[in-house]
């Protein structure tokens, strides 16, 4: 999709309440983000270990009991998505410290979440060339090299 893409969820669900208010961290949710390819969309389990008690009387949170007792996930609209010729994999770039807001923006100040970046090769390729030349001064010690390898990202 493109940049600025914002779809209208099932569950008005909002991570300035959860992120920015509650100062939930990403990876309690997305707790895929260090360890593999995908960060995920966390499993209804999660939400209910607190939904179970708090908001019960909010509509929103009674259509999420709803999916939850019908075992059936929420049907989330995929906002960011690469062509499946693409390989991008987030531990790769968690790990090496690049922040989950370079990349997607300040999600934390986000009602809906929206595409911040455009995702095009070239933007993928200019970091990775900047970010081994230069990096930024946090990541100085990280020891940087990004490929820009053709075969790098199209395996
Ligand atoms: C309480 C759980 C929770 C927390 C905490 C949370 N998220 Fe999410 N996140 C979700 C859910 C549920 C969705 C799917 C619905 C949506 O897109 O709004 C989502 C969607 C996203 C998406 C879009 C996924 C797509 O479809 O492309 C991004 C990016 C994201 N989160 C990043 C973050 C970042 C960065 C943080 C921390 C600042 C964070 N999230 C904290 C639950 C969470
Ligand atoms: C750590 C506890 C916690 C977790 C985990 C959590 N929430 Fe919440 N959620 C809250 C709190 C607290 C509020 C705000 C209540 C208020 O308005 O004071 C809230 C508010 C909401 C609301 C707004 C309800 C309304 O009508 O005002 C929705 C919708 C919601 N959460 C969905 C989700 C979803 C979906 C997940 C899982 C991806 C999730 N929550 C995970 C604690 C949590
Ligand atoms: C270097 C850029 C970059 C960083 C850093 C990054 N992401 Fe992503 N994220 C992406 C791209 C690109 C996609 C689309 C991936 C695809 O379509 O295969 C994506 C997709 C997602 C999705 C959709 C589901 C999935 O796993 O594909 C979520 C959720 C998400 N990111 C959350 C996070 C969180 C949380 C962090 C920080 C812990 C983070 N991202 C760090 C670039 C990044
Ligand atoms: C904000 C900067 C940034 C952006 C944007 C970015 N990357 Fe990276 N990428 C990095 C860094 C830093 C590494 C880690 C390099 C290392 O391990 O030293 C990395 C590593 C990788 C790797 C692992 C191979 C390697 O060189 O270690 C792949 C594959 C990759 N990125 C693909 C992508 C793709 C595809 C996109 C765009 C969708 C993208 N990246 C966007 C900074 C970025
Ligand atoms: C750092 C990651 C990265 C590297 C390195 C990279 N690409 Fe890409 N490439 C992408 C991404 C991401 C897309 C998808 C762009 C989109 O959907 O807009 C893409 C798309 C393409 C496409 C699809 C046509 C188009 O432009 O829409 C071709 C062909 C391509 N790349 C060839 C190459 C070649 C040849 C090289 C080496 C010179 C290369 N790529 C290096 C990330 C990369």
């Amino acid at each position: 999709m493109n940049k600025g893409y914002k779809p209208i969820q099932p569950i008005s669900y909002s991570h300035k309440i959860h992120a920015g208010a509650l100062k939930i961290d990403c990876k309690y949710c997305h707790f895929g983000s260090e360890k593999s390819k995908k960060a995920g969309i966390p499993p209804l389990n999660v939400c209910m270990n607190c939904h179970k008690t708090v908001k019960t009387d909010s509509p929103q949170i009674q259509k999420l009991a709803e999916y939850y007792k019908k075992g059936e996930p929420v049907p989330w609209v995929r906002v960011h998505n690469l062509p499946d010729y693409v390989s991008f994999d987030h531990s790769r770039h968690v790990n090496k410290g690049v922040a989950c807001q370079t990349c997607h923006g300040q999600i934390q100040d986000m009602t809906e979440v929206k595409q911040e970046n455009t995702l095009a090769m070239g933007w993928c390729v200019n970091c990775h060339r900047d970010y081994t030349k230069n990096p930024p001064p946090d990541l100085k010690d990280r020891h940087i090299f990004a490929t820009t390898d053709c075969t790098g990202c199209h395996q």
